[in-house]
């Protein structure tokens, strides 16, 4: 045995996406010279936007101060502050550098918040369908993850949550707007999970944190801003990042934010600083903070992914499929025809359309489209999606 029993069972257990990702690969290397509709990943082919260039290029041939040293764990001051400006302006919470740690991604913000509040055997509640690295993040830290179904509309079962909790229960996870359904929580949801959560921890004699992931936040078609978690409840904290807001995954730059009104705020930002160095990120990188630091009211062109997001939603919702309409993010979750999602994944897959099933997000019987992709990719497609839907209704007459 040369790796971990636990590392064995991931190796094993394998990703779904992973999986897609190697075969979307194999297909476009299959000689045919044929397109691939990938839609199965969440990875932006639309670039980041000029001030992003602009700003780069001012930092790196301009600016004479050391750009590439270590620095304190929670990140550039300068950065934090404008971070803080930024989340003020949203929230209207006060607040400052200090509620502010920069971190490697919105993942590294999340492995950051639990390895700082997680006891080992603690719940993480999520609500389901969700991001499935959540679960190897709370395993990371010595949690358990346990999985709280949506309504039928995809909105948090604050019922159901409630009943969930336990004298265990830790941190709740939201991801809003939602990986996979794009759904955004309507304000007066966030703040019913906010009741639940301020009244069972009272009871529990200790707080159970709220820890929004947020790396979709800016991308919210239809509102000028998503709702906040922020004014819904004090025990929150934000992670994310600018993997989708400006483009950048790979550039691994993202934040976590704590509650100006935690009452604990002084020690969680202590604890998330020595997490982010035991880890081992030490830093965000460091380039890339000062380039945020010019770019916090900046975001990629919204109409981009409006305009996929309506054009995919008509057309599929006319060919019949259904779906709850997305107001964020840039992800489709849609029933899966005929029930079954990995044949119903496996339809499209051979005529070269690459989405995710559901059992991916915990929750089968759907289908995950990324649309993150090339206005061509979304046109020749709508065929192929209308086709796979023709086919299981002439099947099943
Ligand atoms: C819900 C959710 N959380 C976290 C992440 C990771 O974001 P980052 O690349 O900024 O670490 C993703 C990436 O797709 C995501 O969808």
């Amino acid at each position: 045995m040369t790796i971990s029993k636990q590392m064995r069972r991931y190796l094993d257990s394998g990703s779904l996406i992973r999986k897609l990702f190697e075969e979307g690969a194999a297909m476009r290397a299959d000689g045919t010279n044929r397109p691939v509709y990938d839609f199965s990943l969440g990875n932006p082919s639309l670039a980041p936007p000029q001030q992003f260039d602009d700003a780069l290029g001012r930092y790196v041939q301009n600016d004479a101060r050391s750009l590439h040293g270590y620095m304190a764990n929670a990140g550039l001051t300068e950065t934090r502050e404008a971070v803080a400006r930024s989340l003020k302006n949203d929230h209207g919470l006060s607040f400052d550098a200090s509620h502010v740690l920069m971190t490697v991604g919105a993942a590294g913000a999340v492995n950051v918040a639990l390895k700082t509040l997680l006891n080992p055997g603690d719940e993480v509640l999520v609500c389901k369908p969700y991001f499935v690295e959540y679960e190897f993040y709370a395993e990371n830290h010595g949690g358990k993850l346990i999985t709280v179904p949506a309504t039928r509309d995809f909105n948090l079962d604050i019922d159901a949550f409630a009943a969930a909790i336990t004298p265990r229960t830790r941190v709740v996870i939201i991801t809003n707007p939602n990986n996979p359904t794009g759904v955004m929580y309507p304000q007066e949801t966030l703040n019913a999970l906010g009741d639940v959560l301020r009244s069972k921890s009272a009871q529990l004699g200790q707080p159970i944190y709220l820890l929004d992931d947020a790396p979709y936040r800016k991308l919210v078609y239809d509102v000028p801003r998503c709702t906040s978690s922020f004014s819904a409840y004090e025990h929150t904290l934000m992670a994310t990042s600018h993997s989708k807001d400006l483009s950048l995954p790979g550039e691994r730059i993202g934040f976590l934010a704590l509650s100006p009104k935690m009452t604990d705020c002084k020690m969680v930002a202590a604890g998330c600083a020595i997490a982010s160095r035991i880890l081992g990120f030490v830093n965000a990188p460091a380039l890339m903070q000062y380039v945020a630091a010019a770019l916090q009211d900046v975001t990629i062109d919204l109409d981009w992914y409006r305009r996929r997001r309506d054009r995919l939603f008509t057309s599929l919702t006319s060919y019949g499929y259904e779906m709850p309409h997305p107001d964020g993010a840039f992800y489709l979750f849609v029933k899966a025809p005929g029930g079954d999602d990995f044949k119903f994944v496996e339809g499209l897959k051979r005529r070269r359309v690459l989405t995710v099933p559901g059992s991916g997000f915990g929750t089968p019987g759907y289908f995950r489209i990324a649309y993150c992709v090339s206005d061509s990719i979304v046109e020749e497609s709508l065929s192929y999606f209308k086709e796979a839907m023709d086919e299981v209704y002439r099947n099943s007459v």
